[in-house]
């Protein structure tokens, strides 16, 4: 078809929006004189688009809000700087460039920062690893970049490298050819082949023994695997997000990593904070994974007693998101209406009962911290307390506040309150 024969303008290193906009109104044109489009012309229009759209990505932030708000100022003026986006904007803003979050939730400005790395990663084929403790959602994060990216509707093969025997894992990865070893019945296919245009996601890459770290650098390096046991190779084209808790650059030291994976892996490094250091993310996550969980056992949401609720807002969370959501499925199996104290985990389990007001035990890191704490906490107060004056209805009590309902209870979702529990029997 002659719509296609011509290519579009090539990017150059120093893109320009004109350049970009000339592109675009290339392929709108092509696609408003198409009369019907057959398979490959839409493939086509498609990596053009792809195309035009990672050099977008590409251009910095300043570029692509200040220096365009820039430009239609005067040349004379230098431009105002623009106020830095809230966390709620830096998430509508990724809504409306239709980011998929995947479920991954949170407005906490260091998770914002991994997933806008997310959203510029995704279109491109460049390594991803990603760190942090376990339960940070590091595979989550993986999947949210194999989602953004053009690889979207291919495999996303997911190998736990600290799972697998030491002998097993590099027929895990390459596959291996039969009779390779003892055991090795029929010719098998590897995690790599089968994520031929997709995703591979490397869990725990710090536990993979050093030779296949070396072989894995070639695949990196070559694109091309062998099977165990075999001479012939095979392309595979796999985009490979890779995770560890480790500290790498430790293992680099201790001679357990080697340094020229760490560079080929790490080409975007994206890491993940741990819970106790996002801790406004708590009240949310609370009640997501209870209403949750509730739905899982087919049960009414758990109300928590205030001492309970005190200490699930202030624990350290080793084991991080997963920690939380394990919590609120132990809670929503063994409590009643009500959960407490009693029903943690014995080993997390305060000795002395904490008092809801006085329950932090860490000091607030910032005036500004301390000042939204007791904000948050006055506001629950205030809501508990009006919630008890109405018995529970919502409706009444939006109309007392002169509130609209879906804002009460967004209130009362984030602070994890029932009104079901403060209906009058
Ligand atoms: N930001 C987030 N919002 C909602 N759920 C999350 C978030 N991050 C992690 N999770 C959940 O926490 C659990 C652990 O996440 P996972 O990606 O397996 O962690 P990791 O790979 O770091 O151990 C999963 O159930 C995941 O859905
Ligand atoms: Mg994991």
């Amino acid at each position: 078809m002659k719509l296609f024969n011509q290519d579009l303008p090539r990017g150059t290193s120093s893109m320009s929006y004109a350049g970009l906009l000339e592109r675009l109104e290339i392929l709108r044109s092509t696609l408003r004189w198409a009369s019907r489009l057959d398979r490959p012309d839409i493939e086509k229009l498609l990596r053009q688009a792809n195309a035009v759209r990672d050099e977008v990505m590409q251009l910095s932030h300043t570029e692509r809000f200040v220096q365009a708000v820039g430009s239609q100022a005067a040349p004379a003026q230098t431009p105002e700087p623009m106020p830095e986006p809230t966390p709620t904007e830096r998430r509508l803003a990724l809504l409306a460039r239709s980011f998929v979050f995947e479920g991954t939730f949170g407005d906490n400005p260091r998770l914002l920062d991994a997933l806008e790395i997310a959203e510029k990663a995704a279109p491109t084929d460049l390594p991803v690893l990603v760190d942090g403790e376990s339960g940070t959602g590091k595979e989550l994060m993986a999947k949210v970049i194999h989602a953004n990216g053009a690889r979207a509707d291919k495999a996303y093969i997911s190998v736990n490298c600290g799972a697998i025997p030491e002998s097993l894992i590099e027929s895990e990865l390459f596959g291996h050819k039969r009779g390779a070893f003892t055991g090795a019945a029929t010719d098998r296919k590897g995690k790599f082949e089968s994520a031929h245009k997709g995703t591979i996601f490397l869990d725990e890459i710090g536990e993979l023994p050093l030779q296949g770290q070396v072989k894995l650098l070639r695949v990196l390096q070559s694109h091309e695997i062998q099977r165990v046991g075999s001479d012939e190779t095979i392309a595979v084209d796999a985009r490979i997000v890779a995770a560890t808790n480790k500290n790498l650059r430790k293992l680099i030291e201790l001679g357990q990593f080697r340094e020229d994976l760490f560079y080929r892996l790490s080409v975007i490094h994206v890491t993940l904070p741990p819970l106790r250091e996002r801790k406004d993310e708590i009240p949310l996550l609370l009640a997501y994974y209870g209403d949750e969980a509730a739905e899982a056992l087919k049960r009414r949401p758990v109300a928590m007693t205030p001492a309970l609720r005190a200490f699930l807002l202030d624990y350290a969370y080793p084991g991080n998101i997963r920690e939380l959501r394990n919590l609120m499925y132990r809670l929503a199996c063994l409590a009643g209406e009500t959960a407490d104290i009693a029903h943690l985990p014995e080993d997390i389990r305060p000795v002395a009962p904490v008092r809801a007001q006085a329950a932090s035990t860490t000091p607030p890191a910032s005036l500004a911290e301390a000042k939204r704490a007791a904000s948050d906490e006055a506001e629950r107060a205030c809501l508990e307390r009006g919630l008890k004056d109405v018995g529970g209805t919502v409706a009444e009590l939006a109309r007392r506040w002169d509130m609209n309902r879906s804002h009460l209870q967004i209130l009362l979702k984030k602070h994890g309150l029932h009104s079901k529990d403060f209906r009058r029997h």
